[in-house]
Parts: C-alpha cells; sequence; structure tokens
C-alpha cells in the first residue's frame, strides 16, 4: 500500500516555528500533541469535508480525531453551514445579544435532562471554571474533589503544580481522588468538613496514555448520594463526551443526574460555543458570577449549536456514532489478532481509547499507529479517539484495509516479538 509523504507540512511548519511559540501550540502540534513519532504526521490541514481531512500535500485521511472532537456530523455539514451563512447574513457580534442565544438555551433545557437553564461561553475551559466558580458562589466554600489524570481545561486551578505558570495557590483548594474510589472520596468529605464546594468529574474517566474507565456499577449512585447529603455541587464536565453517549447528557446515560453539566465540542459541530447548564436550585448563584467574553454573545455560533443539537437530535447521532464505534473497534481488534497483536480497547466505543498491549514501552503501538496514519486513517498514539454521524462503513472498510497492511509490517519488522 502506497504511503504518504509530508514535505509541505513540514516546510510550513518551520515558517510557522519562526513567528509562532512551538509552531503549534497545545494539543493540534507535534511537540505537545500526541503525535508520535513526529514525522507519520501532517502539521497543517488544507480543507475538510463529512469524514475526512485533506492536508497540505493532498493526502486525504478519515479523520478519527474529530478536530478532538467538534466535528459530530461530518465536517461542513451542510445544514449547520446553511444556519450560520444566514446568521451572518444578518447580523453576529453584536452591541446586544439576539434571539438565538434564547432559542438555544430553550433548545438546550428541552434537549438536556438535567438542564433548567444554559449559559454560553466559548471553550471547555471557559464554561468548567463557571462551574467551580458558580458552585463556590452557592455553597460559600473554597475547595473541589477532582479525579487524579483528569482534565478539565488549561484554567490554573485546573493545571499540575509544577507545571511552568502554575503557583501553589492555584491548586491548593484541589483534593485528588483516584477514579472509581468511592471509599476515598467519602473520606475527603468526612476530612474536609463544610469546606468542599463541588465534586467536579468527567462521565467516564478518559485519561491520556491509560486504558480509559467507565463507572463501577453503583459509582454514580453513591457519589451522587453523598453530594446531596453533605451539600457538595456535582459538576459533571461533558466536554469531550457530550452528545457521544446520549443527547440527553452523560449523567443521564449512565443514570443519575449531575447539579451543573459543561458542554463544548461537539455542541456546535465546530462552531465556538461552549454551554454550562444547571439545575433551577443554582441559577442564582450563576447569576451572581461576573463572567463574560468579548465574543461570548456572538449569534452565528449559537445558530450553528441550535442546527447541530436539532440535528443531532432527528439522526439519534449518539446511538448512531455508538454503533459505528463498536463495528469499528471490534473490527480492528479481530484484525490485530489474527497478525498476534493484542489491541486492548476501553473507554466507550463513540469515543474509545485504544492499545497494542504486546510490549510495556508502547513503541509497538506508536509504530502501528504510524503505518495507519501513512496510510490515510488519522489517529493520535495516547488520546481518546472519536466517532463521527458521517464515517460510513465504506470508511470503517477502508480503515480496515489500511489497518491491515500496518498490522502486516510491523509484524515483519518485528519478527522477534510477534
Ligand atoms: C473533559 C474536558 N474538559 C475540558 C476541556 C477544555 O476544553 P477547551 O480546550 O475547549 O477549553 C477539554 C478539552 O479537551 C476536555 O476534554
Amino acid at each position: 500500500m502506497k504511503t504518504y509523504s509530508y514535505p509541505r507540512s513540514q516546510e510550513i511548519f518551520r515558517r510557522a516555528s519562526k513567528v509562532i511559540p512551538s509552531g503549534i501550540y497545545g494539543h493540534l502540534g507535534p511537540s505537545q500533541g500526541c503525535f508520535i513519532p513526529v514525522q507519520a504526521y501532517p502539521f497543517f490541514a488544507e480543507r475538510a469535508k463529512g469524514a475526512y481531512f485533506w492536508d497540505v500535500d493532498g493526502n486525504r485521511f478519515i479523520d478519527y480525531m474529530c478536530a478532538y472532537g467538534p466535528n459530530v456530523l461530518g465536517y461542513n455539514d451542510p445544514d449547520v453551514d446553511e444556519a450560520v451563512s444566514k446568521q451572518m447574513a444578518i447580523g453576529n457580534c453584536t452591541t446586544l445579544p439576539t434571539t438565538k442565544m434564547i432559542e438555544l438555551a430553550e433548545l438546550l433545557v428541552d434537549t438536556v435532562a438535567s438542564a433548567d437553564w444554559a449559559f454560553f461561553a466559548k471553550n471547555g475551559g471557559d464554561v468548567t471554571s463557571f462551574a467551580l466558580m458558580t458552585a463556590r458562589a452557592a455553597t460559600n466554600r473554597p475547595k473541589v474533589i477532582l479525579f487524579q489524570g483528569g482534565y478539565h481545561g488549561v484554567a490554573p486551578w485546573a493545571q499540575k503544580l509544577g507545571y511552568p505558570g502554575i503557583t501553589a495557590a492555584d491548586t491548593e483548594n484541589n483534593i485528588y481522588v483516584h477514579w472509581n474510589n468511592y471509599e476515598e472520596i467519602e473520606a475527603a468529605v468526612r476530612d474536609n468538613p463544610g469546606q468542599i464546594a463541588c465534586l467536579m468529574a468527567t462521565p467516564y474517566h478518559h485519561p491520556i496514555f491509560e486504558d480509559n474507565q467507565l463507572p463501577a456499577e453503583g459509582f454514580w449512585a453513591k457519589v451522587r448520594k453523598l453530594c446531596t447529603d453533605n451539600g457538595i455541587v456535582l459538576a459533571i464536565d461533558d466536554v469531550r463526551c457530550g452528545f457521544r453517549l446520549d443527547n440527553r447528557g452523560s449523567d443521564y446515560y449512565y443514570g443519575f443526574k449531575a447539579d451543573l453539566i459543561c458542554f463544548c465540542k461537539a455542541l456546535a459541530n465546530g462552531w465556538n460555543v461552549s454551554a454550562l447548564c444547571g439545575t433551577d436550585s443554582l441559577k442564582e448563584a450563576a447569576s451572581a458570577v461576573m463572567y463574560t467574553g468579548s465574543y461570548w454573545l456572538s449569534s452565528a455560533p449559537f445558530a450553528a449549536a441550535i442546527a447541530t443539537v436539532a440535528k443531532l437530535r432527528e439522526l439519534d447521532g449518539a446511538k448512531l456514532m455508538l454503533a459505528q464505534g463498536k463495528k469499528l473497534t471490534e473490527g480492528l481488534q479481530e484484525i490485530g489478532r489474527a497478525y498476534g497483536f493484542d489491541l486492548r480497547i476501553s473507554g466507550e466505543p463513540s469515543m474509545w481509547f485504544m492499545r497494542i498491549a504486546n510490549d510495556d514501552n508502547l513503541l509497538l503501538h506508536q509504530e502501528w499507529i504510524a503505518e495507519c496514519v501513512l496510510r490515510g486513517a488519522f489517529f493520535t498514539n495516547h488520546h481518546n479517539l472519536f466517532i463521527n454521524c458521517a464515517i460510513s462503513d465504506e470508511d470503517i472498510k477502508q480503515t480496515f484495509v489500511i489497518a491491515e497492511d500496518a498490522f502486516r509490517t510491523v509484524k515483519e519488522r518485528h519478527p522477534e516479538i510477534l
């Protein structure tokens, strides 16, 4: 099978590095992203449509990173883009908000099981920070319980002590516990009486570099009760899973009710808007917090979110993505097995994590992923992957062809292991 090369990407990256810190910063760049080995990856996209993007060298990829989540219906979805164009033609960033903001809030209240209200910002980190501030305003307490390895954005409170730019004061109110360890959470509550404002968690545990973990039987019911009994706000960070498990919220999917729930990535199919939804009892506290931003009330992203949520409801998008993800991951495992690879799948199938477990150092895994990327299936190594509604059975079949050729290539290179 022919493999890709990226001369233009590499040339453009050198140009970017001269004027932009680290060339491409954060999770989309080769330095902090999981682009290992870096030569296997393109750095710049030129265009995208449906389930695919094309890089600046003209290579086409079936994209299983989905812009790290936002691509949920397919890139450039015609219904979403038409809604945006219509709104752009009459006004986007205006002195007063338009009624698109209310329309979106009404739609979310109607869609999300735990939502009585919605507040909008731009990024996931805006709404996780706002959730924490709302919980503090409501309880007049300082501390937050978080799970080791969880990610809630880049605000100083959400980063780790020891990271560049972070002070001890930024994280001194954080109490870290381990996923599915109810006794540890109970002890944290007991040891900090009247101090804990909030427990913030993703619906299931999806850290990088580790097998993802679903909630243990009864875990959320116990945590919900503990929070209620102790006046702690239960905030669910659904920034990544939101709309990929259930349109009604991932708390609904796992059978409990959050007090606050954060959405971003899949909310507007790539347009820039995030939302914090909450229950009536926290509406006053949310109103009291000083919180806004230059573009937060712009109308075109609201129009995009309305069209996205409406279409996800119409398609039953989450169900579709879970089913396609199951087909894909089971097929990849089976092909891997035939070549001697132990491909472990964890998390939920619409947002799965995978790892080749034949060696301890993850090198075989990185080699296989690299060979898939070089043949047109875009994965990263140690982050969860994403399905979108535009991924067809044909795309999955083509991914199997790519994956098999990649398994064969890695096996030939490592006769000593496989
Ligand atoms: C679970 C979770 N929370 C919060 C965030 C932060 O979102 P953003 O990068 O849009 O600020 C992310 C982003 O990846 C996330 O996955």
